[in-house]
């Protein structure tokens, strides 16, 4: 119940605390940036849009995710991690390596100040489906294993630590499941979260059953709307 609470807190909140009218971009209660010349904006082009795409929406041909429908907490935690060599160190994880290395000097407060950026200034993104599987299958598999700590609609649990999957590329989503599965995400002692999902990773461990689970969550519209 705590849990279900916590979410609806946080769509209550995300539905009225902002007052923003509609067709802006800017949220009153959290820092603005500007896409032309803020700090951040700076450092997103000059660092990540070669790979994440000019507006975070993702780029498959570089692995890299649309980040957009992320909360800011999940964020700064992935960031300083990479940072912190507690993610994309593992020598067998290529992808991570790569996102490690681009952001290695970045500071807290660049990470906050791009946490910001990406959840409030950039549009958020609407990936679409790319992988076939059983998305009614998929269903069961969500809501008996999954919506404890993803939440019933796939919008994340800040509490637990929990990302949205809903709103995040499927190829991406099918990739992070398995490096799970074979202890390159996750394994690093200092990672808490990415340790509770490895554990429980193995509970589907079959490619089909998995590509089922990510038919349905991508099925699930995003927290945020264009
Ligand atoms: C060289 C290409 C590259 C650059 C440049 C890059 N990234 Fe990444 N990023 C990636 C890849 C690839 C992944 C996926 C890693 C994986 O599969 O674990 C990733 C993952 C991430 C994640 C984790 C997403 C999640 O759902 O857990 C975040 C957050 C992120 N990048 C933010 C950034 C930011 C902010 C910048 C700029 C400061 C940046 N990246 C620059 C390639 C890049
Ligand atoms: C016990 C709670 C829990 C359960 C149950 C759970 N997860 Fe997770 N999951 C997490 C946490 C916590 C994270 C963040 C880990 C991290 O920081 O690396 C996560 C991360 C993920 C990620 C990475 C997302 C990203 O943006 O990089 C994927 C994919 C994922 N979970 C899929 C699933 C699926 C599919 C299921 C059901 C089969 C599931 N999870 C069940 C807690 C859970």
């Amino acid at each position: 119940m705590r849990r279900l609470a916590t979410l609806l807190a946080l769509i209550g909140c995300l539905a009225s605390c902002g007052d923003t009218p509609p067709g802006s971009s800017a949220a009153p209660d959290v820092m603005t940036v500007s896409l032309t010349g803020s700090p951040a904006a700076m450092v997103w082009q000059a660092q990540c849009a070669a790979c994440h795409g000019a507006t975070g929406e993702g780029n498959q041909a570089l692995a890299a995710p649309a980040l957009t429908q992320l909360s800011a907490q999940y964020l700064i935690r992935q960031l300083t991690h990479f940072v912190g060599g507690i993610r994309g160190s593992h020598p067998d994880d290529n992808a991570g390596k790569r996102m490690a290395l681009s952001v290695a000097n970045l500071s807290e407060s660049d990470i906050a100040g791009l946490a910001a950026l990406i959840t409030t200034e950039l549009p958020p993104a609407q990936p679409r489906a790319t992988i076939k599987g059983d998305a009614d299958r998929g269903k069961d598999y969500y809501v008996n294993i999954c919506s404890a700590c993803h939440g019933g609609n796939a919008l994340g649990n800040d509490a637990l630590g929990a990302p949205a999957l809903a709103g995040v590329n499927d190829w991406y989503l099918q990739s992070s499941y398995q490096s799970y599965l074979n202890g390159i995400r996750g394994a690093h002692p200092d990672d808490v979260h990415g340790a509770q999902m490895a554990r429980l990773a193995p509970a589907l461990a079959n490619r089909d059953d998995i590509d089922d689970v990510i038919a349905y969550i991508a099925s699930k519209p995003p927290l945020r709307s264009p």
